[in-house]
C-alpha cells in the first residue's frame, strides 16, 4: 500500500502513522484523511499490531488543522457532508480495537487537535501547542472538537478554549487534563512505546474489551454503560487469557496471554 502524505511502517508489533505534509504544517487535507482511515484499516486485523503511535513529520507540527485551501471552497452542502465524512474517519479512529497514542509534537490545532482528540492517549513534546482556532476563521469546529474536548476537560475549561481560539502550551494542556504526559522533544516517542509495551503485556483481548466499554460507554447513561461493562466483563470469562491469567497469578508466575 503506498501512501502520498502519510508515512505508516511496523515494527515491534507498533504501527506508526506520521502525517507527512510538514511544509504545510501536517495540515489535514482530504488526502490524508482518507490515508489515515486505510493505513488503520490495514492493521486493524492484524495479530501482529498491537498498537499505534500517530504523529506528525518534522519539528514544527502535529497537525495544524484541517488544510484552510480546501475548507475555503466548501460550500454549505459540501462543508457538512465533509464535516459528516470526517466525523465518520474519527469514530474509526476513537473505536478503533487496538490503542492509539498521538505523539504531538507541535501544533496541534483546530482539526489536528480533534484528530488527537480522538486518540485514547495523547502525549506531548515540551514544544506542543493546543487549540482551536476555528472561530479565528469566523467558522467553528466540524471534527467533533465541540463535543470530545467538554468530555475530555470539562465543560467550562473546553468553552472558554472553544470561542477565544487561544493557543495553549504543553504544560497549560497537561494542567487540564488534555495530555496524559509531557516530555522532552526527543523522548516523545519513546514515553508513547513504553505505554504500549506495558499495555503489550497485557490480555490484549481484556485490552479490547476495555476500550470498547469506555469508547462506546460514554456515549451511553451510566445505567446502561454499566451493563455494558458487565456483559463485556462476562465475555472476558470465555477467554483462555483469562483462564492463563488468574492461574499464572496463583503459581506466582506471569501471565502468557496468547489472545485467546
Ligand atoms: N491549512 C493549510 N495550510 C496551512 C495550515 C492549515 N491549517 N496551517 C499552516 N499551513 C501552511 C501555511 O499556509 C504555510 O504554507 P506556505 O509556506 O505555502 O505559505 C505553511 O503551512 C507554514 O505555515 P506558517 O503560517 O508560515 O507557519 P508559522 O510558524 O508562521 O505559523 C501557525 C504557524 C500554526 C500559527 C499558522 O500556520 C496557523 O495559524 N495555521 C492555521 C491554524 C488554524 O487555523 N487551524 C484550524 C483550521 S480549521
Amino acid at each position: 500500500m503506498s501512501f502520498q502524505n502519510i508515512l505508516f511502517e511496523t515494527k515491534n508489533k507498533i504501527a506508526y502513522l506520521t502525517l507527512n505534509r510538514p511544509d504545510k504544517l501536517n495540515a489535514l487535507n482530504w488526502q490524508t484523511m482518507q490515508e489515515l482511515q486505510q493505513a488503520l484499516a490495514s492493521v486493524k486485523d492484524d495479530p501482529s499490531v498491537g498498537g499505534v503511535i500517530l504523529t506528525g513529520a518534522g519539528e514544527k507540527a502535529f497537525a495544524a488543522g484541517a488544510d484552510i485551501g480546501e475548507l475555503a471552497q466548501q460550500t454549505p452542502v459540501s462543508a457538512k457532508e465533509f464535516s459528516l465524512q470526517s466525523q465518520e474517519i474519527l469514530r474509526f479512529v476513537e473505536h478503533f480495537p487496538k490503542p492509539i497514542i498521538a505523539a504531538v509534537n507541535g501544533f496541534c490545532l483546530g482539526g489536528g487537535s480533534e484528530l488527537a482528540l480522538a486518540c485514547h492517549i495523547r502525549v506531548a513534546s515540551e514544544k506542543a501547542k493546543f487549540g482551536q482556532p476555528e472561530v479565528n476563521l469566523g467558522i467553528m469546529c466540524g471534527n467533533g472538537g465541540s463535543q470530545r474536548l467538554p468530555r475530555l476537560i470539562g465543560k467550562g475549561r473546553a468553552i472558554e478554549l472553544l470561542i477565544t481560539g487561544n493557543m495553549i502550551d504543553a504544560a497549560e494542556a497537561y494542567r487540564l487534563g488534555w495530555v496524559n504526559h509531557v516530555t522532552p522533544p526527543d523522548q516523545l516517542i519513546a514515553k508513547c512505546e513504553e505505554i504500549l509495551q506495558t499495555v503489550f503485556k497485557k490480555g490484549p483481548i481484556a485490552v479490547k474489551l476495555t476500550l470498547e466499554a469506555v469508547m462506546h460507554g460514554m456515549a451511553m447513561t451510566l445505567e446502561e454503560g454499566v451493563q455494558l461493562e458487565s456483559n463485556l466483563f462476562g465475555m472476558c470469562f470465555s477467554t483462555e487469557d483469562m483462564k492463563e491469567g488468574t492461574k499464572a497469578f496463583l503459581e506466582k508466575r506471569p501471565a502468557n496471554f496468547q489472545g485467546k
